[in-house]
């Protein structure tokens, strides 16, 4: 395998992920209706939906640590659905947790490393450098415990350990939460540079506004089912959304 000349490590998507009448829970509770989305590939796609509308259980479903219980999961011609964590993420599928789960208590460097446990290329400290030129401010942090980082470099420590993971398609839960909008507006940023890359992103955010901004279309979930699709320009400008996400 060759080093791809983009500044970031993953490589570009070619497939759509495709989630089909899914149906999912925990033990007997079911979280999710018959969810269906498409994210193809290259697209910036947003989740959006109150507190506790089953936003991360979906991601959790389709990354594999959340069991389906009907309906389907297919990344291009494989199926997802049923399929261990580990084979999702090796599918190019790989997820940036709510909450970030750090391991705090390694550094910087061995947070990165542990995006790239499943790969065998050789690549991986050239992808590490290229992390740390894309992201000045770890190289900076590099040897501090991840659990003493700021939100804002936690949340940069993330994104790169999922990038470091060579991912074609990046699931992107809370991206903002808790962050000032200075350090929102630089993740956003990141998120077109990894985007230019070619990569498919589908982010969760309870901040709407700025899920809307940067996707390209955008679905809402309301307790564990898709109430409205569409462009979301077309849904920035919706009556129902201004007023339930929007406050306006
Ligand atoms: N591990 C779990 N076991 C049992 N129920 C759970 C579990 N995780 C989530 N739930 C329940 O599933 C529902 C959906 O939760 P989920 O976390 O997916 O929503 P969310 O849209 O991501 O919410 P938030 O905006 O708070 O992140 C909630 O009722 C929640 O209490
Ligand atoms: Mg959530």
């Amino acid at each position: 395998m060759t080093a791809p000349a983009a500044a970031t490590p993953q490589t570009a998507a070619s497939r759509p992920l495709v989630i089909d009448a899914l149906s999912a829970g925990y033990a007997d509770t079911q979280v999710l209706w018959n969810v269906s989305m498409r994210i193809d590939p290259g697209e910036i796609v947003a989740l959006i939906g109150s507190n506790g509308a089953g936003k991360s259980s979906l991601l959790g479903a389709v990354s594999g640590v959340v069991s389906t219980w009907s309906g389907s999961v297919r990344y291009g011609e494989r199926s997802l659905t049923g399929v261990e964590p580990d084979r999702i993420v090796s599918a190019g599928v790989v997820q940036v947790p709510q909450g970030r789960r750090l391991f705090g208590s390694l550094t910087v460097e061995d947070n990165l490393r542990m995006g790239a446990y499943l790969r065998n290329d050789r690549e991986v400290e050239s992808d590490l450098k290229r992390m740390l030129d894309l992201l000045p401010r770890l190289r900076e942090r590099y040897d501090y415990l991840a659990g003493r980082l700021s939100g804002g470099e936690q949340q940069q420590v993330a994104i790169a350990r999922a990038l470091m993971a060579r991912p074609q398609m990046l699931l992107i839960d809370e991206m903002s939460l808790g962050l000032a909008p200075v350090l929102v507006d630089q993740l956003i940023e990141l998120l077109a540079q990894i985007h230019q890359t070619g990569v498919s992103i589908l982010i969760v955010e309870q901040d709407v506004q700025t899920a809307l901004e940067v996707s390209s279309r955008a679905y809402v979930l309301e307790t564990g089912r898709v109430t409205l699709s569409g462009p979301s320009a077309q849904l920035l400008d919706d009556p129902l959304v201004k007023k339930a996400y929007l406050g306006v």
